[in-house]
């Protein structure tokens, strides 16, 4: 049975997640909930986001990055050309599969039909950006947790949520 595909991603009310080639916030609780849950665990991600993502391989993470580059391959590092062989390798390491982004990738898991969780933390407000999460407002979710929080500049909720498979798929 493949190992459930956890999707984990800061967004804004209007999907923003990024802008310039970095967030468009700094929201320190946030960066060390990242930083905890994606410790030890294997990290899906794009080229973009492991080269702006100093730490990736630190903290017993496992980074398989997505790129058409194989040169980035080195130890503690895996590449793959795709969503699909980037997955399929993190089924042959040990721990969770996190999908970190970017926006592209999470477009192609998001349409995966498997089961997925999705750690979302989700900032009230909206913010100019150039990549965006896609629209999960439409798809069936069950709330497994929440909790609020905010800082000086912006108000936030933590929600994990868990897709609702068709059954017989
Ligand atoms: N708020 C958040 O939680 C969050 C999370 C992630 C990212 N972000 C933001 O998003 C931005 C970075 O994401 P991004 O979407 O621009 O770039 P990205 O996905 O990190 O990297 C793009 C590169 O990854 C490779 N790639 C991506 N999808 C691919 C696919 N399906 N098949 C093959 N190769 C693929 C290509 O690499 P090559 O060109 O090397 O072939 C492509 O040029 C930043 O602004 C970042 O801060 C925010």
């Amino acid at each position: 049975m493949p190992k459930l595909l956890h999707v984990i991603v800061a967004c804004a009310e209007n999907r923003v997640i990024g802008r310039d080639g970095r967030q468009p916030w700094r929201i320190p609780e946030d960066a060390k909930f990242f930083s905890g849950q994606t410790a030890g665990q294997i990290v899906v991600l794009g080229r973009i986001c492991f080269e702006t993502w100093p730490r990736a391989a630190e903290d017993g993470r496992r980074p398989v990055v997505i790129t058409r580059n194989r040169a980035l391959e080195r130890p503690g590092v895996r590449v793959a050309g795709s969503l699909g062989e980037a997955l399929a390798i993190a089924e042959s390491l040990p721990g969770e599969i996190y999908v970190c982004g970017g926006q592209r990738i999470y477009e192609e898991a998001l349409a995966l039909p498997g089961p997925l969780r999705l750690h979302l933390t989700l900032v009230h407000a909206e913010i100019p950006g150039d990549r965006y999460f896609p629209d999960w407002r439409n798809l069936a979710w069950r709330e497994l947790t929440r909790s609020e929080s905010s800082d000086e500049n912006y108000r936030y909720s933590f929600l994990t949520l868990e897709r609702l498979v068709p059954s017989g798929t």
